[in-house]
């Protein structure tokens, strides 16, 4: 099997170029240009022509424009790369018969209620980043042999997130203020790389999987619980860290305006992966004491 990565550096893209390696071949690209390939999501010409050389039975595309708040003021970049560019891979895979596995995520939904979020219920986005993933996963489907993961909260020991903010901050400030009000599953990029692996295997003799997918973690938190969660871990384990628990205050949405709207419930129902796919989603806590574990080299 011959399979095409794209984005091989981000936080999902790492884990994957070690989850897909089993599988076969895997050219996995960044965004440079080079030697005939070009992984850049904002090149379209050249991105088709890459997948032309290639002739991939499978295309991965971890690539995305993921900075949320800098999106209000680039719309058309983030379109692009998040909703033209899964477009073209799409096409191309289309001609191939190809498998294309894409990743999108909760903000496709206007965060109202409580209730996890099934695959099927209706879309709302509330930022530019969140109406380009949705378009994005539009585009996605015109290919036959589709696979998207909406997933959440996205971390990683390797890259820029959330928990790795938190620690920085502990151990600088003697306050923190954290978001409380909106709930959802922090998600590591190993998990999701696992998990794709294991469901490009079953869709290579199951077709009929094709489609959309929730792939988060078990549980859920709200930042706030989660950085409480992460600065206790790292002081266990004789982190340097300031900020004393209670100086870690609880603060509404409403409280940290940002350019970008964010959903408030992001739960996702991940019952059609589990039951497709013959898997159990373990939870948060899991695999984020795993990455502390990592971080602090205990
Ligand atoms: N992070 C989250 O919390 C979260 C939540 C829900 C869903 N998701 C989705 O999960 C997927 C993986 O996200 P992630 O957390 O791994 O994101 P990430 O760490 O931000 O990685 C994104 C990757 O895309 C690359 N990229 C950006 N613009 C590109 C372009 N024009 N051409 C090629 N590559 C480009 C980045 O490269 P550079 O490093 O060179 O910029 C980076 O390697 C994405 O589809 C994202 O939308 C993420």
């Amino acid at each position: 099997m011959k399979i095409l990565l794209l984005g091989k550096n981000g936080q999902v893209g790492w884990e994957l170029q070690r989850s897909l390696a089993p599988l076969g071949e895997v050219i996995a690209l960044d965004r440079a240009c080079s030697g005939g390939l070009c992984g850049d999501l904002s090149r379209l010409d050249e991105l088709a022509e890459t997948v032309r050389r290639v002739v991939p039975d499978v295309i991965v595309n971890a690539a995305a424009y993921t900075a949320v708040d800098k999106a209000e003021s680039e719309p058309e970049l983030a379109r692009t790369i998040n909703a033209l560019a899964p477009g073209v891979l799409a096409d191309e895979a289309q001609k191939l018969g190809a498998w294309l596995v894409h990743y999108s995520t909760d903000y496709v939904f206007d965060g109202s209620g409580e209730t996890p979020w099934r695959e099927n219920d209706a879309t709302g986005p509330l930022s530019v980043y969140g109406r380009t993933k949705l378009e994005g996963e539009q585009a996605v489907a015109r290919c036959e042999k589709h696979l998207i993961f909406r997933t959440s909260w996205v971390y990683a020991a390797r890259g820029a997130n959330f928990a790795k903010t938190m620690l920085r901050l502990a151990a600088e400030r003697d306050q923190l203020k954290v978001i409380d009000d909106q709930i959802g599953a922090p998600t590591g990029a190993e998990l999701l790389a696992d998990v794709t692996a294991h469901a490009i295997r079953i869709a290579q003799v199951k077709p009929e999987l094709a489609g959309v997918y929730h792939l988060v973690a078990g549980g859920e938190t709200s930042w706030h619980a989660y950085a409480r969660f992460v600065i206790d871990y790292a002081r266990q384990c004789g982190q340097p860290i300031k900020v004393s628990p209670p100086a870690i205050e609880a603060i509404p949405t409403t409280a940290y305006p940002t350019p970008a709207k964010r959903p408030l419930n992001s739960r996702l129902d991940t019952q059609k992966l589990q039951s497709a796919f013959g898997l159990r989603l373990p939870d948060w806590r899991q695999g984020v004491e795993r990455m502390l574990a990592e971080i602090f080299d205990r």
